[in-house]
């Protein structure tokens, strides 16, 4: 089988059959991912906040944004590897917009890349796509615009904010997106915009209604504690597994168990 394109997700939308996303950042959490089965992984930069340990998504880089992505891309055989344009990388102008994204195909080795924000960046995805770059827009909550936004709230709650997130996801998909993320709107407006575009739509806290879902790996594996969104549905806790293997393995040294004669060469 081979790796999942933008025609198959848009047959997919055609054909009501819902889209699977996942995040992922380094290369043995990639493999897991793509095994798994989904279409596409998007290498985000929450990997600022959930690898990196940082406060906010702000101060990642596009070095170390590549970085991670060419491991994922080395990991993957059928998943479509998107790279999320990080702060800063997109937003002076659409000539450095245009070369950073050139940068996750040609560097990272991705199929894709992903940008936050609205009608304002229409320009610029439509720039990439003249050079034969896919994009995912992303609308709603935009973690990057955490101060302007004023936190993590959800979006277009007014009927003035409503009106202006069907006119953005009309006006990216005009400029060529293939795909647009919903994060953290009500579902009835997530249903309305999902209707109004023949692209996918990807929810992250958008409800039911979206055309596919996306979350981060870490929440979904139990890895990142430091808060939980409500939209945030955890699988499974793999910090309790680690930490219990983790201290069997200390108790084991200590107790002079580990390591025994299977272990140890004659
Ligand atoms: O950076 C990220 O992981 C994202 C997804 C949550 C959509 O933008």
């Amino acid at each position: 089988m081979g790796r999942v394109t933008i025609n198959d997700l848009l047959t997919m939308k055609s054909e009501g059959k819902k889209i699977t996303m996942l995040t992922a950042y380094d290369y043995p959490f990639a493999k897991i991912v793509d095994e798994a089965g989904v279409e596409a992984i998007l290498v985000g930069d929450s990997l600022a906040m959930v690898v990196q340990g940082l406060e906010n998504t702000l101060p990642v880089t596009m070095d170390e944004m590549v970085y991670h992505t060419r491991m994922v891309s080395r990991a993957t055989e059928r998943a479509m590897v998107i790279g999320d344009m990080p702060f800063m990388s997109y937003q002076v102008s659409v000539e450095e917009a245009v070369r950073n994204a050139g940068r996750f195909i040609k560097e990272g080795g991705a199929q894709a890349i992903k940008i936050e924000g609205g009608s304002e960046v229409a320009e610029k995805v439509y720039a990439m796509v003249r050079s034969d770059i896919p994009v995912l827009a992303h609308i709603g909550l935009t973690p990057q615009s955490i101060h302007r936004m004023g936190g993590y709230k959800v979006q277009g709650r007014t009927e003035e904010a409503k009106r202006q997130l069907i006119e953005d996801a009309r006006t990216l998909q005009e400029a060529g997106a293939f795909g647009l993320v919903l994060e953290a709107i009500p579902m009835d407006l997530a249903k309305e915009i999902t209707g109004t575009l023949t692209i996918p739509t990807i929810g992250i806290g958008a409800g039911p209604y979206c055309d596919g879902q996306i979350l981060v790996l870490h929440d979904v594996i139990g890895l990142f504690e430091r808060f939980v969104p409500k939209f945030i549905k955890r699988y499974a806790n793999l910090r309790e597994e680690a930490l219990k293997a983790i201290g069997e393995y200390i108790k084991e040294v200590r107790e002079g168990d580990f390591p025994g004669e299977e272990q140890s060469f004659k």
